[in-house]
């Protein structure tokens, strides 16, 4: 488990009073490597479905791959209960497609989880509740945060909020906007915050964490908002990855103009759209409808990722190095 700090504290303490008043509300998350200097995690998203969709299928597998790797955590990119997040911290649905579903002796760690949209259909505070942390030591759910592993420094961010359509035009669908209005403070906030902390991070690897695509060849495409607010403050903090799920496929987007991998991991249950379309090609570097998940290996000198499918088949490598010894 985690030790939980206060990252106002921590910060505060060491880099002396000024700073605390701009460092906001991101709470601070310690992970260490391993003693060979290696950490590696686990990414599932847009999962619960009571097992169905091969949501059980793809658990078993996280599991024996998840053990093969001895990962220290494992990440979701949100739309954890489907079809409308928590109805309370009663709702049975967190036993019946998190508690019951991935009971794999390899999945036995933390878990860092940012909510979807569908997430946020739902009684959201129940999800975020210290109540469920409780019912499962392995449960964290927060709107936004930060996990400290030293050699890397992930940061996941609550991206619901930043999409224009859910408060426009919701449709059918009501929203548990509590938290987050008036939207245009939180928005703001939280856009200083991200850039304050990643600015102040001394990690060797930047690894950012939402719910929605930026970039995405799959049904719901890119989104508009984040590429307008958010992708200007990744790109000038030099973040390796942005990792994502919202669309239901694993997938891996590199462009000319940023060095920052797109990647998708929101196989965890129901897939196989077949939307997929992408203008250039050749920045599309790997695209699977299907369910599955996706690992991250880190050292101080190299990331490894790999996308697996359900049968625990390798679909997709990627690796990238970092000089041992670079000034940051
Ligand atoms: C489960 O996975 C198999 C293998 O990828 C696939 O053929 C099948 O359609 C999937 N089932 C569902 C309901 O998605």
């Amino acid at each position: 488990m985690a030790v939980v700090w206060n990252g106002l504290l921590v910060l505060g303490l060491v880099l002396g009073f000024c700073l605390v008043s701009s460092l906001g509300e991101l709470e601070l998350f310690a992970e260490s490597p391993k003693g060979d200097g290696s950490l590696a995690f686990l990414v599932v998203g847009d999962w619960g479905r009571r097992g169905n969709y091969n949501q059980t299928e793809v658990a078993h597998q996280m599991g024996i791959i998840g053990e093969k790797l001895d990962i220290d955590f494992v990440v979701s990119t949100g739309d954890n209960f489907y079809e409308d997040g928590l109805t309370g911290v009663d709702d049975p649905a967190f036993q019946e497609s998190f508690v019951n579903i991935y009971t794999h002796p390899g999945l036995q760690k933390q878990w860092y989880s940012v909510l979807g949209n569908h997430d946020y259909r739902g009684d959201v505070e129940a999800q975020l509740s210290p109540i469920l942390r409780k019912m499962d030591s392995r449960w964290l759910c927060l709107r936004s945060f930060i996990v400290n592993a030293e050699i890397v420094e992930l940061f996941f961010v609550d991206t619901t909020p930043f999409v224009d359509k859910y408060f426009t035009k919701p449709k059918g669908d009501v929203y548990d906007w509590s938290g987050v209005l008036p939207r245009k403070r939180y928005l703001s906030n939280l856009l200083r915050d991200v850039d304050l902390a990643l600015r102040e991070s001394r990690a060797k690897w930047k690894i950012v964490v939402g719910h929605h695509t930026i970039k995405s060849a799959g049904h719901h495409k890119n989104t508009d908002e984040l590429g307008a607010q958010f992708l200007p403050i990744i790109q000038a903090n030099n973040v390796d990855l942005y990792i994502n799920g919202h669309d239901h496929c694993l997938e891996r987007i590199e462009t000319s103009d940023s060095p920052i991998q797109f990647l998708t991991s929101g196989g965890g249950s129901k897939s196989w759209r077949g939307d997929v379309s992408w203008p250039n090609p050749k920045e599309l570097k790997f695209y699977y409808d299907g369910q599955g998940f996706m690992t991250v290996q880190v050292t101080e000198a190299e990331i490894d990722v790999v996308f697996y499918d359900i049968e625990g088949r390798v679909l997709h490598q990627w690796s990238t190095a970092k000089p041992l010894f670079s000034i940051i």
